[in-house]
């Protein structure tokens, strides 16, 4: 008893003094360690999570990230890194065990070097993607990522999750915006990979294990990034749709007779600009009768001498004649623009005051999208009667957010308990198109305990030689992504 008394008592001197040692590092602006200071790194965007922390550390610079992370590491204490915290998984909320320290990147908020030449912008992790985007756009240029969170997610937070939002179906996902990397080692060493090279073929690949990683190999303090031409011509169209299949059969036609010019191609299902016209001041139904799908299209070019804008109006006509869409409106003006963007990027907010609501964000081959539309819905019709499924997202990439709400008649407690069993029903039929449980909003808390039903054994193991490897006292964002 002694023995272990004595042990105890020299941890907790241990942890007393790494937390003394910490608090000089960062200095009075980089700490917080008051309930009322602490609350809002505590919880998560949804409420669904939150924990307590021992303290927030807010660093300066990579070097006080890399002095941290070493005393971390040599007292055994665990780091929670935090961007925005608009994540959809808990990935960046600390347990309750009150031990483990909030890691914020939000200082960390330069803009480092801008490459006209080079295409390139190299940022630090804590800087808002907004304002990346705006600094990309102020010099004709375009950084690509785009989500409804942009105006307070960070870009540290966006690699951490490889983020994907609504252009991912011509640019890519967040690693594959991604020149260079810096990232601080769970030991306090600094891997310097900030190359701004297109080609790079000298090993391992190292920048990418750590992008989408959720903060449990590494904290990424600095990325370069890749930027690509503004485009000049836009056109921004929402079409009514019979089902979505007909979507799917648009998509094609589009993507083919655009010449690849399709920027943005998100599906909806009615329930959801019922929820954003009745929730969301400000927004106005943009077609005079009610449909059952409709898709928001962007379409975007260089200069074409306006020619975009009749390739889309003789696109829409032919689709009309062929019954592939019932109504369209096709933005004149960027307010109209805005505002059907509005529409869509509202939905998140506007299913809130639905009441409880179990998300699937998952993703399936293009092709298959109806018929797990169809399929998914009759499963969880069947499974709770009166439930309002809510399906929407980035259906030209094949990501669904199939996000259901619950009865008009359940409590939110009763329906958030049989979240499990309507996961494991709908990830069945995802898991039959060999889809994703997890198509852009990673694996955190949420889906840690799902993923190994899913994911193919050797590569669960892979990812774990890969976490020993990198931190071997599982200081790191320990319990998310790994169960
Ligand atoms: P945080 O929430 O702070 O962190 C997310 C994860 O990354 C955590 O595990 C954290 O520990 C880790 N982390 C954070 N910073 C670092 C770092 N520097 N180094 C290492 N690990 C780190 N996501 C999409 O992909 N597509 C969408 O379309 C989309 N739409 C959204 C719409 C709304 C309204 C909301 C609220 C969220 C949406 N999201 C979407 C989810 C969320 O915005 C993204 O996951 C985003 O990339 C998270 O960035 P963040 O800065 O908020 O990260
Ligand atoms: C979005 O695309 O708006 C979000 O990723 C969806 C969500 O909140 O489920
Ligand atoms: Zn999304």
């Amino acid at each position: 008893m002694r023995c272990r008394y004595r042990a105890w008592r020299y941890d907790r001197r241990a942890m007393e003094d790494a937390l003394n040692r910490l608090r000089s590092l960062v200095g009075p602006k980089g700490w917080l360690d008051s309930p009322a200071t602490l609350a809002p790194y505590e919880k998560e965007e949804r409420g669904l999570f939150h924990g307590k922390a021992r303290a927030v550390l807010r660093p300066a610079n990579t070097s006080e990230v890399a002095e941290a992370l070493k005393i971390c590491n040599a007292a055994n204490i665990a780091i929670v890194p935090q961007s925005g915290n608009t994540g959809l998984v808990g990935g960046g909320v600390p347990d309750n065990s009150g031990t483990q320290i909030v890691l914020s990147l939000d200082r960390l908020d330069r803009i480092r070097a801008f490459d006209p030449v080079n295409d390139t912008m190299t940022v630090e992790a804590g800087v808002i993607l907004a304002d990346i985007q705006k600094r990309a756009a102020e010099s004709g240029r375009l950084f690509p990522l785009s989500l409804a969170a942009e105006g307070s997610c960070r870009i540290g937070g966006n690699l951490s999750t490889n983020a994907g939002g609504i252009n991912v179906l011509r640019y890519g996902m967040a690693r594959d915006l991604v020149l260079g990397l810096e990232v601080v080692l769970a030991d306090g060493r600094v891997l310097d990979a900030m190359t701004g090279l297109r080609k790079d073929n000298t090993g391992y690949d190292l920048k990418q294990i750590f992008l989408g990683a959720e903060g449990t190999l590494g904290v990424i303090t600095a990325a370069v990034l890749k930027l690509f031409p503004a485009l000049r011509e836009v056109e921004t169209c929402f079409v009514a749709l019979p089902d979505p299949q007909a979507g799917i059969d648009l998509l094609g036609r589009a993507k083919a007779e655009s010449g690849g010019n399709v920027q943005a191609f998100e599906l909806t299902q009615r329930r959801l600009i019922d929820f954003v016209l009745a929730h969301i001041p400000g927004t106005v139904d943009p077609l005079a009768e009610k449909h059952p799908w409709y898709a928001l299209i962007e379409f975007a070019a260089g200069d074409l001498g306006g020619a975009l804008k009749g390739m889309v109006e003789r696109l829409l006509e032919r689709a009309m004649e062929d019954g592939l869409i019932l109504d369209a409106a096709i933005a004149s003006s960027e307010q109209q623009r805005k505002a059907l963007w509005k529409l869509r990027e509202s939905m998140t907010e506007a299913q809130k005051p639905e009441g409880a609501s179990i998300k699937h964000d998952i993703s399936v081959p293009v092709s298959a999208v109806p018929d797990f539309l169809a399929r998914g819905t009759a499963a969880v019709e069947a499974f709770v009667p009166g439930v309002r499924v809510c399906a929407f997202g980035h259906a030209g990439d094949g990501n669904i957010h199939f996000n259901v709400s619950r009865p008009l008649d359940w409590a939110d407690d009763r329906f958030q308990a049989v979240r499990h069993e309507m996961n494991a029903r709908v990830h069945a039929i995802v898991a039959e198109y060999r889809g994703s449980i997890s198509a852009e909003h990673g694996i955190g808390i949420l889906k840690r305990d799902e993923l190994p039903l899913y994911k193919d054994a050797t590569a669960l193991e892979l990812m774990r030689t890969l976490k020993a490897a990198f931190d071997p006292n599982n200081i790191l964002n320990p319990g998310k992504l790994l169960p």
